[in-house]
């Protein structure tokens, strides 16, 4: 763990809410019905103060604590923890009016109008300064406070780039840095196409798509900038509250931050999840929501994260928002325990009565009290938690991970291949995880940039981008003993997105043992078939269908595992296996429909003996999950089906956590959740 010292933060599980105080401070009653409630709920730590700024200074240099002092001491009395929050993600009008360059500009060079929120430049000095002053004063004023468990720096840090004179200014020395001279910048962004070189630093303006090199730059500069402005915010709370750690929520989605890189900088890892249950198929829901979850749990090597905002009802952003039907938020809460949440926490605590989210689903609905079902779900998920207490430290075990890497999600976006819309790397990488989570085989999600040196198996889907230092540890894997899955598009460019010479996959051709000497693509409805070679040395006997990609491959060393059934190139390789030093590194040329990456895998993980969680055979829609600390464990079974379903625990060995002796079968209702330990503490 790497919180301060004397944090408390990993000694139980954490339950609580947003709660915007501040937009209710003309309604004392509403104040003491919030705290009566919150401990009916089992509420233990409330995010405070995100969108306060207004309140906290309502006019220039002049600061009125005295609200939060009042909801800070309160919150103390009632035996519950503050998630104090930064206020930069709302700034008040009076600010951007007074300096209006504070305001973002758009790629069009206009600057745009106050509203919304998250509309401020990173660069601004005035910007920088303001916020500074109220988080020194924040610091001074809380550091000491019994209530403060955690600092929340700001709100879902986007990365919407700012084209001002300073943000472009900025861009331009953080080029200096990267490349030193313009003759280096020129080459690394092949700048003699379509005449883009450049003569001056001057004539760069990130505005232009055709130039990738330069677009997939800007993209890692405007994720540097937001990290960038991260550690001035926190700089003073670290200065001046030493022990107490630092957060900042992420997102699920590619929002154009590297988060593994921020994750360095953060003490724990926090983040915000909205599923959207009962819209598709929720075993899907369920497989992304975990991914997600895994990914989190990853960005800090494993260690417990906080599911900081969730929605215990509707949502009302999305598209289409259902009501949650009854058990699924225990079982969504669950399932952020079961992939390493050391918290769970709601948005928001009390709907609110006015503005864009006034609709939102809350803890504490418009007609209040605590009649509700979704108040009663709440109250059930705090008697989970606090059941659990010593799961907040506990680890999640794994021996396979998945490669997920943002640099290259950005240049496989930005590249116009010959198949421009589809490219969905997050998607084909979920499509990967899913056959572990149908085997209850747990899986990390890693940057591929640390050691991979613990794990049987890596997948590394899509890796188009690969930089000689990946190439050069993926090899190493491999060559002492590890095993590694890639897909179609791998190793076509490097790190400045020029394509590498003599044939994809380059970097990595020797290792896979194969050259890629063309690719077809398909169209909906199209496709190509795919036949196991007779004798193959992984055992494949499906046939399967290709679809969007298909890459021809030219084994050099590689074993050929299936072959195409049709079109032009029947019986060229579209599968390969290589055995390289003490691995085998696996090559799956096409994109190929579920069946078979099911069969693909589960051949494999029988091959590399990997232990399937303790259920086997798991039906549709369920799955486990065992997470671990000093010795005991815990095991999850989830069910996201509606219907009840049964599964065979390892006889002798599971009991309930409420006691009693080990059981065999068990029945998981419909979106049912059950926990189990073995062995003692
Ligand atoms: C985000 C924000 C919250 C709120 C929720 C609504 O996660 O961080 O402030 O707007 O969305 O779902
Ligand atoms: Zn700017």
């Amino acid at each position: 763990m790497t919180a301060p010292r004397r944090s408390p933060l990993f000694s139980r599980l954490w339950h609580g809410a947003d709660y915007n105080y501040e937009q209710w401070l003309d309604y004392p009653e509403v104040l003491a019905e919030d705290f009566r409630l919150m401990r009916l709920a089992g509420c233990t730590a409330m995010s405070v103060g995100i969108f306060s700024w207004a309140v906290l200074e309502p006019v220039d240099g002049e600061y009125t604590f005295e609200w939060l002092d009042g909801l800070m001491d309160e919150l103390d009395r009632n035996g519950i923890k503050a998630i104090l929050a930064t206020p930069s993600a709302a700034h008040p009008a009076w600010l951007s009016k007074q300096s209006p360059e504070v305001l973002r500009v758009d790629r069009e060079g206009r600057r745009m109008p106050h509203r919304h929120r998250q509309n401020f430049c990173w660069t601004a000095p005035v910007f920088r300064e303001k916020i500074t002053a109220i988080n020194t004063r924040l610091a001074d004023r809380y550091k000491d406070h019994p209530a403060l468990l955690l600092w929340h720096v700001s709100n879902e840090y986007p990365s919407t780039p700012c084209y001002c004179t300073t943000c472009l200014e900025g861009f331009r020395s953080w080029l200096k840095a990267r490349y030193g001279d313009l003759d280096k910048l020129n080459h690394a962004w092949w700048a003699t196409f379509w005449s883009h070189r450049f003569t001056d630093w001057e004539e760069i303006e990130p505005v232009d798509p055709s130039s990738n090199g330069m677009m997939l730059d800007w993209k890692r500069y405007n994720s540097d900038q937001a990290l960038d402005f991260f550690l001035h915010e926190a700089a003073p709370l670290r200065r001046i509250a030493p022990d107490i750690p630092v957060t900042t929520n992420f997102m699920a989605s590619d929002v154009g931050l590297d988060y593994w890189k921020f994750a360095e900088h953060v003490d724990l890892v926090s983040w915000d999840s909205y599923p959207e249950w009962h819209v598709g198929d929720d075993v899907q829901t369920a497989i992304k929501t975990a991914f997600f979850h895994d990914m989190h749990r990853g960005y800090k090597d494993g260690q417990p994260f906080y599911l900081i905002e969730s929605s215990p009802s509707q949502t009302n952003w999305q598209p289409l928002s259902r009501l949650k039907r009854p058990g699924l938020l225990n079982l969504a809460c669950a399932q952020a325990l079961a992939h390493g949440a050391m918290g769970v926490n709601y948005f928001q605590w009390r709907q609110s009565r006015g503005g864009e989210e006034k609709f939102h689903g809350a803890v504490v609905g418009h007609r209040g009290g605590e009649g509700a079902r979704v108040f009663k779900d709440v109250v059930e998920v705090g008697e989970m938690l606090a059941g659990l207490a010593d799961l907040a430290a506990a680890r999640t075990p794994a021996r396979v991970a998945l490669v997920y890497d943002y640099e290259n999600e950005w240049a496989l976006n930005l590249a116009y291949l010959p198949r421009k819309a589809f490219k969905e790397y997050q998607g084909v990488c979920i499509e990967h995880y899913a056959n572990f989570w149908r085997m209850g085989i747990p899986i990390d999600l890693i940057s591929g940039r640390g050691g991979l040196g613990g794990y049987a198996l890596v997948l590394a889907p899509m890796l188009h981008l690969v930089a000689p230092e990946t190439a050069a540890r993926l090899a190493e894997f491999v060559r002492s003993g590890g095993t590694l899955v890639t897909t179609f598009l791998t190793g076509w460019v490097g790190e400045s997105d020029l394509v590498h010479l003599g044939g994809y996959p380059a970097p990595l051709g020797e290792m896979l043992g194969t050259d890629m000497v063309e690719f077809d693509t398909f169209g909906a409805g199209q496709g190509v078939s795919i036949e196991p070679a007779p004798g193959n040395s992984l055992g494949l006997t499906e046939t399967a269908t290709a679809g969007r990609y298909a890459e021809l491959l030219a084994p050099t060393s590689a074993e050929p595992l299936a072959v195409y059934g049709g079109e032009f190139y029947r019986g060229v390789p579209a599968v390969t296996a290589n055995r390289y030093g003490a691995g085998t590194a696996y090559h799956l040329g096409a994109y190929t429909d579920e069946a078979f990456l099911a069969h693909f895998y589960h051949r494999l993980s029988t091959r590399l003996a990997l232990e399937i969680g303790p259920v086997h055979d798991l039906p549709d829609g369920v799955t486990t999950r065992v997470r671990e600390i000093d010795g005991k464990r815990y095991l999850f079974a989830m069910n996201f089906k509606s219907n009840s379903q049964t599964i065979h625990l390892e006889e002798g060995t599971w009991s309930p956590i409420a006691g009693g002796e080990p059981v065999g079968v068990v029945t998981l209702e419909g979106f049912g959740i059950k926990v189990f330990t073995n062995g003692s503490s």
